[in-house]
């Protein structure tokens, strides 16, 4: 099974205030894309192609190649949001593959099961499959003054992760018609009326936002 692997790494990391791009904020001594980089090359991943900030391609580079010698890694500059850097970096897919992963640099720690298990969904006939955890909090909606609309019933809410794993057919087609942005791909899916697979996710996938999902990284994977 061919697996082609997309990287957005474009995002400033603002919110995490580190003042470098969250990709190359190191845990473990070593940037979080080189940590996502290297898991998705063990789980099987042919090739990988990292969306880099436009100004800032040649770092993003080296701490991609730095996951494995003569690693088949690309880079391209990404796009003024994430939806569009991953189009930027789907644009850049050339050849055939069975199965493409889209992966948050961000998630650099995501299990090589999961990401196989990913794989294993999508090669056995899911035209899209992501992992997901369930809530352990009550969810509600608010409105803007911040007062409670609704409470949501839990046992149906699930947290997503990535990767996310696609045919190359359903993806450039979800996103050929995106209109806006979406905060992950598969929203984009579910506008075509396409079934969404769901497959166990990893507390080990959490994403490094802020400084304190970075502190708890470096304890666990340190
Ligand atoms: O902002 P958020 O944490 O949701 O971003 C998720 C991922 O999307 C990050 O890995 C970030 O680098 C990437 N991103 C991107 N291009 C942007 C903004 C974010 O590739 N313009």
């Amino acid at each position: 099974c061919e697996v082609v692997a997309l990287v957005p790494a474009a995002g400033q990391g603002v919110r995490l205030g580190a003042g470098l791009p969250k990709a190359l904020v190191p845990v473990a001594g070593e940037p979080l894309l080189t940590h996502a980089v290297r898991r998705l090359l063990d789980a099987g991943v042919r090739e990988v192609i990292v969306a880099a900030p436009p100004d800032g391609v040649e770092p993003i580079a080296e701490a991609a190649r730095a996951a494995a010698v003569d690693a088949p890694v690309r880079v391209v500059p990404g796009g003024a949001d994430r939806t569009e850097s991953v189009r930027l970096a789907l644009d850049a897919v050339h050849g055939r593959f069975d199965v493409v992963l889209v992966h948050d640099a961000a998630r650099a720690f995501t299990p090589v099961e999961t990401i196989r298990a990913v794989i294993s969904a999508v090669a056995a006939g899911a035209p899209v499959a992501i992992p997901v955890l369930p809530v352990a909090d009550t969810v509600k909606v608010v409105d803007a003054d911040g007062m409670v609309i609704a409470t949501s019933d839990r046992s149906s809410l699930r947290l997503v992760q990535t990767p996310q794993g696609f045919t190359l057919d359903v993806l450039r087609q979800a996103h050929a018609q995106a209109a806006g942005v979406a905060t992950d791909d598969s929203a984009l899916v579910e506008r075509l009326g396409i079934g969404v697979h769901t497959v166990e996710g990893h507390p080990h996938a959490m994403k490094v936002t802020t400084p304190f999902d970075l502190a708890i990284a470096e304890a666990v994977f340190g």
